[in-house]
């Protein structure tokens, strides 16, 4: 696997893998890899043996009071797990290589980046689909796969593509999950080994809310009951727990379409987000 730095020599690698005709798939990451971002690229090599990966710490997508001083940065093992996946080409631009002296470009999406992550992270999704429209400008790839982990994220990035007309297909990849239901995340790496054991109340709190709605349930008293099963477990301040419709991400009071239960919680100084979806029987 090749890790380049310079944009020129991006393309021309890029435009090297396109000779035999088969299509690029690319995996935006910011590093610190673990087995939900192998598993993305997996995914894209069970589609073509050409994988891009990119590994940059966006810091246009962190507030200036959230973590981007302390997010792990690991590029030696993170180019090891990528090239042991399958990954051909490691994009590692530096931060002035992504944002030039006069860079004043903005993307800012309406709608989808309203609620939930978007409310609780003001100009969040600005950074996110702002880099990621650098990114899809740079590898130009065919394909582009994201985890439905960061799940507003995944309905943002399809927004950004159908709006602006990039010629990309978007994967959606489940969550990857340690045994105990536990969401894969770099910042799991925050947790102390209490915080890591109270963690797992929050994917059983969605699963048994999410059972009861999708049962019939009344949608108010499982989310309600799943914010006291959190704090119960020691989670606080609770972001939101919020039942969503799947694509536009709008709240639902009704589930009459498929769904999303999601949650933003914090245990001691680390922001856990989960969901999980819900079907209408
Ligand atoms: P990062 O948090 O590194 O995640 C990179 C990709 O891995 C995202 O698509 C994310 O949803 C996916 N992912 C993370 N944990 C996962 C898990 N447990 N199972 C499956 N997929 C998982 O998301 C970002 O980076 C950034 O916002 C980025 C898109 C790179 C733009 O900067």
């Amino acid at each position: 696997m090749q890790t380049i730095r310079q944009i020129d020599a991006l393309r021309d690698a890029v435009a090297a893998l396109r000779a035999d005709g088969q299509p690029v798939a690319f995996v935006p990451t910011m590093g610190a890899l673990h087995a939900g971002h192998i598993a993305l690229v997996e995914e894209a090599r069970r589609r073509t043996p050409h994988v891009v990966a990119s590994i940059f710490v966006n810091p246009r997508q962190f507030a200036a009071h959230e973590d981007l001083d302390r997010y792990p940065r690991r590029l030696a093992k993170d180019q090891a797990m990528l090239a042991e996946a399958g990954c051909q080409l490691l994009w590692a631009p530096e931060v002035d290589t992504m944002y030039p002296a006069g860079f004043a470009t903005a993307i800012t999406i309406g709608g989808v980046t309203a609620p939930l992550e978007g409310a609780a992270r003001p100009g969040h999704f600005d950074g996110v689909a702002t880099v990621v429209a650098k990114l899809f400008n740079q590898v130009g790839p065919d394909i582009a796969l994201f985890g439905e982990k960061d799940y507003q994220q995944l309905a943002v990035i399809r927004r950004l593509v159908a709006d602006l007309d990039f010629p990309i297909e978007i994967i959606g990849v489940p969550t990857e999950r340690e045994e105990d239901g536990v969401a894969l995340s770099s910042r799991n790496a925050y947790l102390t080994e209490e915080e890591r054991a109270q963690a797992r109340a929050l994917p059983r709190a969605l699963g048994e809310a999410a059972g009861s709605i999708a049962a019939g349930g009344d949608i108010a008293e499982a989310l309600a009951r799943a914010e006291a099963a959190l704090v119960r477990a020691g989670f606080g301040p609770i972001d939101y727990i919020a039942l969503a419709d799947a694509a536009t991400l709008a709240p639902l009071d009704r589930l009459d379409r498929p769904a999303r239960l999601l949650a933003a919680a914090w245990l001691g100084t680390t922001r856990l987000i989960d969901n999980i979806a819900v079907m209408p029987g």
